[in-house]
């Protein structure tokens, strides 16, 4: 009998934390995003938590309007490399735009973290929203959203064959020999495309995951499809049940039409859960929260959104302005839904920017409740599992001590790490070498 499916989890690390003051929180250390201590106590208790991986989001553009914890923080690959070293089991997920790197630096560089991590690494991929990301890459523009996704769609393609460079046993390393590799386990990409030419080989031997896990963040037409064509996870974030069974059910019809099997690809909705004592004290802490940003600083975090658009030029108790096409070249899928909320529900700007800052998430309450919706969620395929946003760290530490002990009385989540790597965690296979594959294939016939 095939084992029942689990509940995944993650959690992101998020340093400072995800709003413009949660910086003056008395729990959170001033420099959180660029303190390894920190970052090490947050990747430890989720790992006590059995959590199945952290995340590390990114970006690489800011301005004055940002919000604190993008104006100074760590570099994703850099803090997971450190994180490998103070954790044993959980696996380090982390950012990097396929818009701002080279497939080679890309491929060679998670590799090199799940060398390190003996298997945990995993990329979240990302197109990067920001127009403003080109000026910090001596590009004269930003690809166009179409563009980005072309882009994206190759580099994955060619980081995956970089990936298969080195057959799995191809370093013999044999110091009476003295031979160090075998020629014949060693392949060159050779890959001449529209946006790249890479010949490879990569100069890292094959991981213990075969290939490091592939996260795919973007959540429109053409960033479904690339989950749905080669990636391992997807990360996304509706907010209603509805919106992600209708998510879930269209990234996994698409992965199957993509040859796949529909468990190849698990679908990890972002949540921001407020967890109390009773339902009646996480209904306080989430009124809290939502008065802690004042109104001129959450219509500068709503601008992000549609490339750092200044909302302050219109009324505040008007209906949300037309904006037309913008937002389309930058977070799209997240544009769009803000838009269509604002028409659907005759919302203001002001209501449109309060629910940027501190959306009304389903998973507030007492540790039951979020455990009862979380299930809820899991079992009627609204998602494969969850990236926890804790809104202070305190709220990783409540959600490990109350709430995933009751997921784990209900036999949804695991009481103990059965594997050690990440794709064990996900219940991913490990990808054969393709070449490793073409030869046995030739030598069966
Ligand atoms: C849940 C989620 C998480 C994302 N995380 C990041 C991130 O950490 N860094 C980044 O540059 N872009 C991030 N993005 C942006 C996407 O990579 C993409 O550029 C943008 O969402 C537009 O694509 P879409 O319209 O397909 O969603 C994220 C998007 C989603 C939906």
């Amino acid at each position: 009998m095939s084992k029942a499916r689990q509940l995944k989890l993650g959690s992101i690390i998020l340093g400072v934390g995800g709003t413009m003051s949660s910086w003056r929180h008395p729990s959170v250390p001033v420099d959180a995003s660029v303190n390894l201590e920190f970052y090490t106590q947050q990747a430890q208790t989720a790992e006590r938590g059995k959590f199945d991986l952290v995340f590390i989001a990114d970006g690489l553009f800011i301005t004055e309007k940002s919000i604190p914890h993008f104006l100074n923080r760590f570099e994703p690959l850099t803090i997971l490399s450190a994180l490998a070293a103070v954790t044993t089991r959980i696996g380090l997920v982390g950012t990097l735009s396929s818009s701002y790197s080279e497939p080679f630096n890309a491929a060679r560089q998670f590799a090199s973290l799940d060398h390190i991590s003996k298997g945990r690494g995993g990329w979240n991929l990302v197109t990067s929203p920001l127009e403003g990301s080109a000026t910090n890459y001596s590009k004269a523009s930003h690809p166009t959203h179409g563009e980005r996704y072309e882009i994206a769609e190759e580099f994955l393609d060619v980081v995956r064959g970089l990936w298969d460079s080195w057959e799995t046993d191809a370093f013999v390393r044999n110091k009476e020999t003295g031979v160090f590799f075998d020629p014949a386990k060693l392949h060159r990409v050779n890959h001449e495309g529209k946006h790249f030419k890479v010949a490879g080989p990569l100069n890292i031997a094959r991981t213990k995951q075969g290939q490091p896990v592939v996260f795919q963040a973007g959540s429109s037409e053409p960033g479904k499809q690339l989950a749905a064509k080669g990636a391992d996870a997807v990360f996304t974030g509706q907010n209603s049940i509805e919106d992600a069974r209708a998510f879930y059910e269209d990234v996994k019809r698409r992965t199957v039409e993509e040859g796949r099997a529909a468990d190849d690809l698990s679908i990890m909705v972002g949540i921001v859960p407020i967890i109390g004592k009773t339902d009646e004290e996480a209904e306080q802490r989430y009124q809290e929260a939502a008065r802690q940003t004042p109104i001129e600083e959450a219509l500068d975090v709503l601008g992000r959104f549609f490339d750092h658009h200044d909302f302050h030029q219109y009324a505040l108790d008007e209906p949300f302005p037309e904006l037309g096409d913008l937002g389309q070249n930058s977070f799209r899928s997240g544009t769009d839904r803000i838009k269509a909320r604002a028409r659907e529900h005759g919302q203001t700007l002001r209501q449109v920017a309060l629910e940027a800052v501190a959306p009304r998430s389903p998973f507030i309450g007492s540790a039951e409740t979020v455990a009862d919706t979380l299930q809820h969620w899991f079992e009627t395929k609204a998602a494969d599992g969850f990236i926890v946003h804790p809104i202070t760290p305190e709220d990783l530490n409540i959600f490990v001590d109350d709430v995933v002990p009751i997921l784990q009385e209900r036999g949804v989540f695991r009481t103990e790490y059965e594997f050690d790597t990440l794709r064990g965690h996900l219940g991913l296979p490990v990808p054969e070498n393709r070449y490793a594959n073409q030869k046995m294939a030739e030598g069966a016939l």
